[in-house]
């Protein structure tokens, strides 16, 4: 790994824990909750302002890199070439009001479109898992963590966004009943952690860039599936729907796909 790499790696990490300082600060006072587009969409002033303190970071980090963040306060973005930043400020904003628990901080760095270097932040629990091909592997704080194994969709647990198991979308109904039962915890990022953790096999969700960047480069070094659900590459300028899952339940799952069955 280049030098540059590892100490941009330890230049984020710093900043990280600096916004996890500045989140848990927040949390003393009242939330101000507002609804961006109706009242499941949530945003705080703590998603706002840790976004601006986390892009005026990575500024300074990296002064000619394209920023791109879920709260506004970075480029517009048309393309991924040169360095690309990820950000997703609050993961899980929902629980952020309701929980005060089960929430991350994101960030996702890019290079011509490549996952290089990827950052979850499980704030309460005050760990974070970081890695990516730049560093050979991903870490939980300072411990490795292994490869999740290669599990069929029948022997495991499988995270989902309530939606799409409600309107059935793209046979979900269908997988879920094939897996060995559906969990849902409310935030991109902690789905990811519990795949890490070997609690569930994947997770299919609709997903923007900023909940899924740092997400595709931890499972891209853990040999983890990231495709959309009919198996072709993320757009990363774009919102997907995502499908994450370990080699032989991705298999399970396009094929369902493909024969188009309803339960
Ligand atoms: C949301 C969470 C949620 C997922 C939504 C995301 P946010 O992110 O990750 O689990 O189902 O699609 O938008 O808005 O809380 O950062
Ligand atoms: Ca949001
Ligand atoms: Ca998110
Ligand atoms: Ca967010």
């Amino acid at each position: 790994m280049s030098q540059d790499w590892q100490q941009l790696n330890t230049d984020v990490i710093a900043l990280l824990k600096e916004a996890r300082q500045n989140v848990l600060q927040k949390m003393r006072n009242p939330l101000t909750v507002a609804e961006k587009t109706n009242r499941k969409d949530l945003v705080t002033n703590v998603d706002k302002a840790n976004e601006q303190f986390l892009i005026a970071g990575i500024r300074r980090l990296d002064p000619t890199a394209q920023v791109l963040g879920e709260e506004g306060f970075g480029d517009h973005l048309t393309s991924l070439q040169g360095r690309v930043w990820i950000v997703d400020p609050i993961d899980g904003t929902m629980n952020f009001v309701k929980q005060q628990d089960n929430f991350a901080i994101m960030i996702g760095i890019y290079q011509d479109g490549v996952g290089q270097l990827g950052y979850i932040f499980d704030v309460m629990n005050n760990v974070l898992y970081h890695g990516g091909p730049q560093l050979g592997g991903v870490w939980a704080n300072e411990r490795p963590v292994s490869a999740p194994a290669d599990i069929a969709l029948a022997d495991g647990l499988i995270g989902a966004s309530g939606p799409l198991v409600i309107h059935d979308v793209a046979h979900m109904q269908k997988i879920v009943h094939d897996s060995a039962g559906m969990r849902i915890s409310g935030s991109a990022g902690i789905e990811m952690i519990n795949i890490m953790k070997g609690e569930t096999l994947g997770y299919i969700s609709h997903l923007k860039p900023w909940d899924i960047a740092a997400g595709q480069v931890l499972m891209n070094t853990l040999g983890v599936q990231v495709s959309t659900i009919d198996g072709q590459p993320l757009d990363m300028l774009s919102s997907n729907l995502v499908l994450v899952a370990t080699k032989k339940a991705q298999r399970d799952i396009l094929q369902i796909e493909e024969d188009d069955v309803s339960l």
